[in-house]
């Protein structure tokens, strides 16, 4: 990704935004985290949205606003970034990954059912690369049994799910603003999102020592504040998505016909949603060779994710789920992402395909 070829357009405001924050020298939680925290919940459909330090932090803060803790189980995927189950370890509760859909590499909503206890708080579905995850069954298993569902929504700014967006499904969700994703800033930032008031004062508190208006402690809290540069820059970002988006699913869309091999499977679209190709991920039984004949050939590719998480050696705590996940270990063998970014130009994405052609 070429952020900087993505941003050029708009360096003008960028700068403009940042010298805003300098001239008026309050560098946290200000007008501009106030003004970019109504824009963010109006551009996803909820009441509220806050700013925080990063996208762990806001599953953190969402989990511990759903009075998530020490005891309690969290059923979520393992085929995800290893901050999903880090902030649910975080909270001291407990992580139980279940295994993906293949084809949508997200929760597959059939086995919530068996991997769910009397200690099951909460329900954390992933919207993985950029496209949702199937949400209908999930709450509906979530509303029969009384779960919130928290949504991580950190790889999916503005896809959406049936007729709305995501982060507007679940009881609170979670974005990430590392510089890379598809809202992106110029450093660490993340956002809480959800319609209910109760449950946004309750974060609200959480992100900074568990403070009311007042200053006064109403609870255990953190320091996990989005800073008004972040906030400034978000704000001229944002106003950018949609058009973004767009073009990488026109590009996408480029590469799904251009990707024609038989050996290579090209990302599923579900007609339910609109993907918005955070990453462009396809699968292939020879992924390492194809990656190392790109590489050669001057191209860079990505692997999200691999190993999947309960096999990396800081989560051997989750290692006894390995036998039950086989489609998240298949996927974690198989998965290159390829370059797809704003700004990505035609004879770009035809040097790719024919690279990959080629291999
Ligand atoms: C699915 C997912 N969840 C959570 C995160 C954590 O976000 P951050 O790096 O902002 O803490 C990321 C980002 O890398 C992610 O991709």
């Amino acid at each position: 990704m070429d952020i900087a070829r993505q941003d050029r357009s708009i360096r003008p405001e960028l700068e403009a935004a940042i010298g805003r924050v300098i001239d008026r020298s309050r560098f946290i939680l200000g007008a501009e985290v106030e003004a970019f925290e109504q824009a963010f919940a109006a551009y996803c459909g909820v009441a509220h949205a806050l700013g925080v330090g990063s996208g762990t932090d806001a599953l953190q803060v969402a989990l511990l606003a759903c009075g998530i803790g020490p005891g309690d189980e969290v059923i979520t995927v393992s085929h995800t970034s290893p901050a999903t189950i880090a902030a649910i370890e975080l909270t001291g509760a407990g992580a139980v990954p279940i295994d993906i859909d293949p084809r949508r590499f997200t929760m597959d909503p059939g086995r919530i059912a068996a991997a769910c206890t009397p200690r099951t708080r909460a329900l954390l579905p992933v919207h993985l690369y950029g496209q949702p995850a199937d949400l209908g069954p999930i709450l509906e298993f979530a509303a029969r049994r009384g779960l919130p569902v928290i949504e991580d929504c950190s790889q999916a700014h503005g896809a959406r799910y049936r007729e709305k967006s995501v982060g507007a499904w679940g009881r609170i969700a979670a974005f990430s603003f590392y510089p890379t994703k598809n809202l992106g800033a110029y450093g660490d930032g993340g956002a809480v999102v959800t319609d209910d008031p109760q449950l946004a004062e309750r974060a609200r508190q959480i992100r900074q020592y568990g403070w009311d208006a007042g200053r006064v402690s109403r609870r255990k809290g953190i320091n996990s504040r989005l800073d008004e540069i972040q906030a400034a820059i978000l704000g001229v970002k944002l106003r950018r998505l949609e058009g973004w988006n767009a073009e990488r699913r026109r590009l996408a869309s480029m590469y799904d016909s251009r990707l024609t091999a038989k050996t290579l499977t090209t990302p599923y679209a579900a007609p339910d949603s609109i993907h918005v190709y955070h990453a462009y991920v396809i699968r292939h039984p020879r992924r390492d060779a194809l990656r190392a004949h790109l590489a050669q050939r001057g191209i860079s590719s990505a692997i999200h994710f691999s190993p999947p998480v309960h096999l990396h050696p800081g989560f051997s705590n989750l290692a006894g789920f390995s036998a039950g996940l086989p489609e998240s270990e298949a996927a974690a063998r198989e998965v290159l992402t390829l370059p797809l970014f704003p700004g990505m130009r035609e004879d770009e994405l035809q040097q790719v395909v024919d690279a990959v052609t080629a291999f």
